[in-house]
């Protein structure tokens, strides 16, 4: 295996050399930070401090939640999160999606828990048919279920909070994607025992690095505090649970702060973009002679998606199936015809995690994974492609990826 260096990254970053990038992160004027990053230079205040707790009321204030609880990112408030579900249970199973990042699941395995993977539906979000089918025999070793607002789409809050309840199990969300989508006209935040936010750069809400937990439970947000600062207390240096360095910078508390007053903003503009693109992915698909085509992720009635990003999955045009996933040819073939003509594209997200190389390793592995059904997640990996799409996008960027997507159809 040899070293990656970050000029290889920077080399193989395809990203620079496009005429269309994946994605540009929305961030405030720089005006409105520069006089805080100047103070917070000055003082030498670069660990959580007073931009830190105002970024925390902003965002509880935003969400309309109990607690919010500042992480370097989602994935380490997500390690935590598993960490002290894994303290107060005797129960050692976490029911994941089948289709998801590999943070999801890699939370669970840190833990040294069993990860069960359960299906997705063909949007990518975890059924709670397969949870209810897996529960029904083995609720008794569940200690929660891990579900995903994937690309932004609210997951099944209700139809998993009332198998929560029947099984007595705990609901938790990995809401990386969840910043601006709504459910019901109620913004995410406030479902199950806590949900878990990134402010990663690719998330509507960035900041570089960041995330944050949200719940209403007083001992978990308490447990959460002391998690991220290594399980000390205020003043103490002794480890009081289980935990890691998890700390939020200043710097990036300052832009997540200012960044949240121009989100509703974002959201609106980047439905704007979806809805172009979904105008011209239906008229792509009806030109001759068409034999297969993108089709996008529609959000469901009562839901509004933050459009994390502008996910499609590959289909046959006549039978609406998927096309072939002998090696992902036809969407491999897609995406290098894209990036050929100057368009980046991430295949997010590919592979599906019953597929992911490590858990060939199991002595690479902290934990087991049990599958317990993974089929149309390994179908949406394998056809899965998500296009350009960021605020600040042109009209000009736009066209040419749906120019290029029309001649691919025609050929
Ligand atoms: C579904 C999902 N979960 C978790 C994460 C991890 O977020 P972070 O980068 O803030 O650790 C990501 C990151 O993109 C994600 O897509």
């Amino acid at each position: 295996m040899s070293l990656l260096t970050i000029q290889d990254i920077i080399n193989n970053t395809v990203e620079y050399k496009m005429k269309v990038p994946f994605y540009r992160p929305a961030l405030p004027p720089y005006e409105k930070i520069e006089p805080e990053f100047r103070k917070a230079y000055d003082t030498g205040m670069l660990a959580p401090g007073e931009y830190t707790m105002r970024l925390k009321s902003a965002l509880q204030d935003y969400l309309q939640v109990k607690h919010v609880i500042p992480f370097s990112n989602c994935s380490d408030g997500m390690m935590c999160l598993c960490g002290y579900i894994k303290s107060r249970s005797n129960k050692n199973q976490i029911i994941i999606p089948s289709f998801t990042f590999a943070a999801t699941w890699q939370a669970v395995d840190w833990n040294g828990m069993t990860s069960v993977i359960c299906d997705v539906d063909e949007n990518g979000l975890l059924n709670p048919k397969e949870v209810a089918n897996y529960l029904s025999e083995h609720s008794h070793e569940v200690a929660a279920i891990l579900a995903v607002h994937m690309f932004g789409q609210p997951a099944y809050i209700s139809e998993l909070s009332e198998l929560a309840l029947k099984y007595n199990t705990l609901l938790i969300f990995d809401a990386a994607h969840g910043m601006g989508s709504r459910l019901d006209d109620k913004r995410l935040g406030n479902n199950g025992f806590a949900e878990v936010f990134s402010m990663g750069i690719t998330k509507t809400l960035s900041c570089g690095e960041g995330g944050f937990i949200t719940t209403a439970d007083n001992q978990l947000a308490e447990a959460m505090e002391k998690a991220s600062m290594h399980g000390h207390g205020p003043g103490g240096l002794d480890v009081e649970l289980k935990s890691l360095n998890g700390r939020i910078q200043e710097i990036n508390s300052i832009i997540a702060y200012h960044g949240l007053t121009y989100l509703d903003d974002v959201i609106t503009e980047r439905q704007h973009l979806a809805g172009n693109y979904r105008n011209a992915l239906e008229e792509i698909a009806e030109c001759e002679p068409c034999k297969s085509h993108l089709v996008p992720i529609i959000p469901r009635r009562f839901t509004r998606s933050s459009h994390k990003d502008y996910a499609c999955f590959l289909k046959h045009c006549n039978s609406l199936d998927y096309t072939k996933t002998n090696g992902c040819s036809e969407r491999d073939h897609l995406a290098n015809f894209l990036e050929e003509n100057g368009v980046a594209v991430k295949k997010y997200y590919y592979p599906d995690i019953a597929n992911l190389s490590v858990l060939s390793r199991p002595q690479d592995c902290g934990g087991n994974t049990i599958i317990h059904s993974s089929s149309i997640g390994n179908k949406l990996a394998d056809n899965c492609l998500s296009l350009p799409f960021f605020n600040g996008m042109t009209k000009e960027q736009q066209e040419h990826v749906i120019g290029v997507l029309s001649e691919w159809a025609k050929r």
